[in-house]
């Protein structure tokens, strides 16, 4: 029996990704409802000590090396630090035992005691006051969505006029330490004209910027296939104005295919979910604010490890039932239908507001 979260199509999770509220400050069309999504019951959502806990069992048990939380918005949890300090001393501790396990086995073929790296996905409102002591909680690195630096397109597509509390959050994370900042805009009909102008900002400020097809995870339903401005039509737009040379994968199992502009050093990045979907190579593991196990964003199978924990069950039991729910990961999209076509999704139960991309 493998020790890994594996599936029956080979392949192996490394990256846990942890969605710790269904809250926002934003309400952006493509994942929310105007009113917000419903909010989870405070006492069902996960505690840091809980977060702890899986983040301990998953790094030493499991094999998970980068853990990333998501939303909702992070930030809107009043005790992030807790969580990101919880899982910081929980993934160091366990890193630590799996290295001192294995002290018997030959050194070229011992687990490297590598840090895991910690990242949150936000969209960085009130970051500039708070991002010194997430730092100091041992968060490494920030996503941060912006899909457009167009005061008027970014008020109507999020619903809130707060483009210049973004930026300021950006330059917070930028000025304490948290380079490279990637940037995530999702393409959108309304957006498009402005995206040769949000890749100049990204460029001048240092930012690693990734354009996102659009997935149907909206909360209204609105998604369809011919709306989706694809890879194809944005590389068309920015080719109007910058040079673009391919330049491939961060890593293998990476989401975005990257871009060389004007060439380089910087890059821009391309993450085609629709017209090139990436399935084959995922290495994703996710955990819902109520701490159930999602094998796939469109896999609408979830496994209640919270109910476990609050249950009594040992870590060894918790691991066991992880793998399970892996185990059965659908093939691509949600699907295990071979005819599925790539750039189709089976139906998800949760919008994007409640699993955190
Ligand atoms: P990095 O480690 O910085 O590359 O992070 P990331 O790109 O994995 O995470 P981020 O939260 O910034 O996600 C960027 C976009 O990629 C979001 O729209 C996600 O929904 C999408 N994405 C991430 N993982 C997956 C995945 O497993 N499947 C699909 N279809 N999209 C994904
Ligand atoms: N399709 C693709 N990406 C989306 N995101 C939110 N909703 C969608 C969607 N429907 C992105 C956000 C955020 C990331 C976690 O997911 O821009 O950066
Ligand atoms: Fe992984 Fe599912 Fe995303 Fe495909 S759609 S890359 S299988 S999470």
């Amino acid at each position: 029996e493998t020790p890994l979260l594996v599936d029956r199509y080979g392949r192996v999770a490394r990256d846990l990704r942890v969605s710790i509220t269904t809250a926002c400050s934003l309400r952006c069309t493509y994942c929310m409802p105007a009113e917000g999504l419903p909010l989870v019951p405070r006492d069902e959502l996960m505690t840091p000590e809980e977060i702890g806990r899986l983040v301990g069992i998953g790094v030493r048990d499991l094999g998970i090396r980068d853990i990333r939380f998501t939303g909702g918005e992070p930030l809107m949890r009043r005790d992030l630090e807790q969580i990101i300090g919880a899982a910081r001393s929980a993934a160091d501790d366990a890193t630590a035992s799996v290295a001192a396990d294995t002290t018997d086995v030959p050194t070229a073929s011992r687990p490297a005691a590598e840090r895991v790296r910690i990242a949150m996905t936000s969209n960085a409102l009130g970051l500039d006051k708070r991002v010194d002591a997430l730092v100091a909680a041992g968060l490494d690195r920030i996503n941060v969505s912006l899909d457009t630096v167009d005061r008027e397109a970014f008020a109507a597509l999020t619903r809130r006029d707060r483009l210049d509390d973004v930026l300021t959050g950006v330059r917070a994370a930028l000025a304490a330490g948290l380079a490279p900042v990637k940037i995530n805009a999702v393409l959108l009909p309304e957006t498009l004209a402005g995206a040769a102008d949000l890749l100049a900002w990204a460029v001048e400020h240092g930012c690693n910027l990734r354009f996102i097809e659009e997935m149907p995870l909206d909360a209204d339903g609105q998604w369809t296939r011919d709306d989706v401005v694809s890879a194809a039509d944005l590389l068309n737009r920015l080719g109007e104005r910058f040079t673009l040379t391919p330049a491939g994968r961060e890593d293998p199992s990476a989401p975005a295919e990257e871009w060389l502009v004007d060439d380089g050093p910087a890059t821009v990045g391309i993450i085609a979910s629709v017209t090139r979907s990436f399935c084959g190579a995922c290495d994703r593991t996710r955990l819902t604010a109520e701490g159930t196990v999602r094998s796939c964003l469109f896999g609408n199978e979830e496994t209640d490890l919270k109910a476990l924990l609050r249950n009594g069950a040992t870590d060894d039991e918790v691991g066991d039932a992880w793998r399970a729910a892996m185990w059965a990961k659908p093939r691509a999209h949600g699907s295990d239908a071979v005819e599925l076509a790539a750039d189709a999704f089976a139906d998800t139960t949760r919008s994007m507001g409640a699993i955190g991309g």
